[in-house]
């Protein structure tokens, strides 16, 4: 093995993406009173080596910061909910260096699928060699999600027959309207009623005067924000799926964190609706 073997290697950028949202959580495991804590965090940015600064200027990290800590600990709470309720499986759709896995005290034994771009699960399989969750399955599916993943999945040992809960978290925003469109017919298509969904849906970024230099940033990059919806409820509603939209203020562990970006929510016309959880309609 050569020296350059052992160096790391930048990721694609969309799959570095993953890291900073590694080094968010790692850094608000520090934080006093922290929405959720990830001890593998700072582990996978030590991993990465220098992959480039995160996007965007001081300004945009902090709000991405804060909505990072706040969707971390409101899909934690929903994954355990949806598996107590009855999803003996879940699915991490882009699920990037999510450790939920590892680090959620899930009421049962259940199985975790992430499914992620071959670059991101490689790197992050090297990492995690030889560590087994305590109470779950993790088995990794390589896709892009732009193509046929389902098959892969299926592959791996997901049954369409059982019901689900999947996670959208930080991914339909990289994927055009049609490819984002495709990711939830496929998973409408493999969920029996009662299964369940949490997503981010980008409602207003795009407008955000806050997150300009990271939106020109990663565009330069070649990741651009692609995907956002002005209204989610019913566009889910028409795929087939019971939404609820929580105002995230409300939240008692965010309501803090979220304040000083409420103006410029407002500002930018947010209709809310930025993070989603669902359930598979129908009867069964
Ligand atoms: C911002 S990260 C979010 C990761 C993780 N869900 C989290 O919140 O920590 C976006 C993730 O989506 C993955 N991704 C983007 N486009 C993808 C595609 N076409 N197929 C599969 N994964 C994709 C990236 O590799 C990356 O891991």
């Amino acid at each position: 093995m050569t020296a350059a073997d052992s160096e790391p290697q930048p990721l694609p950028t969309v799959c570095r993406t993953a890291v900073w949202t590694a080094e968010m959580r790692a850094d608000e495991s520090l934080a006093p009173n922290p929405c959720a804590i990830d001890p593998w965090a700072a582990e996978f940015v030590t991993a990465a080596g220098p992959q480039g600064p995160p996007p965007g200027d001081a300004e945009a990290r902090a709000f991405l910061h804060a909505g990072v800590a706040v969707r971390t600990r409101y899909f934690d709470d929903y994954l355990i909910e949806a598996v107590r309720g009855g999803c003996p499986q879940v699915v991490l759709l882009g699920a990037g260096l999510d450790t939920r896995a590892f680090r959620l005290p899930w009421p049962e034994r259940v199985d975790v699928f992430e499914v992620d771009l071959p670059d991101l699960l490689d790197f992050k399989n090297r990492v995690v060699a030889g560590r087994v969750p305590a109470s779950a399955r993790r088995v990794t599916v390589a896709a892009d999600l732009r193509e046929a993943w389902a098959d892969a999945l299926t592959a791996s040992g997901f049954d369409p027959a059982r019901r689900t809960a999947w996670l959208c978290e930080g991914l339909l925003a990289y994927l055009e309207p049609d490819e984002a469109d495709a990711v939830v017919r496929t998973m409408g298509e493999h969920s029996p009623p009662g299964s369940r969904v949490g997503v981010e849906t980008a409602t207003s970024q795009g407008r955000l005067s806050c997150l300009r230099s990271c939106r020109d940033a990663l565009s330069a990059d070649g990741a651009p924000w692609r995907w956002s919806l002005r209204d989610p409820g019913p566009w889910w509603a028409e795929r087939g799926w019971r939404m609820e939209q929580p105002d995230p203020a409300s939240l008692p562990y965010a309501a803090e964190r979220l304040a000083p970006y409420l103006p410029l929510l407002r500002e930018a016309g947010d209709t809310g609706g930025w993070l989603l959880t669902g359930t598979r309609c129908g009867s069964g």
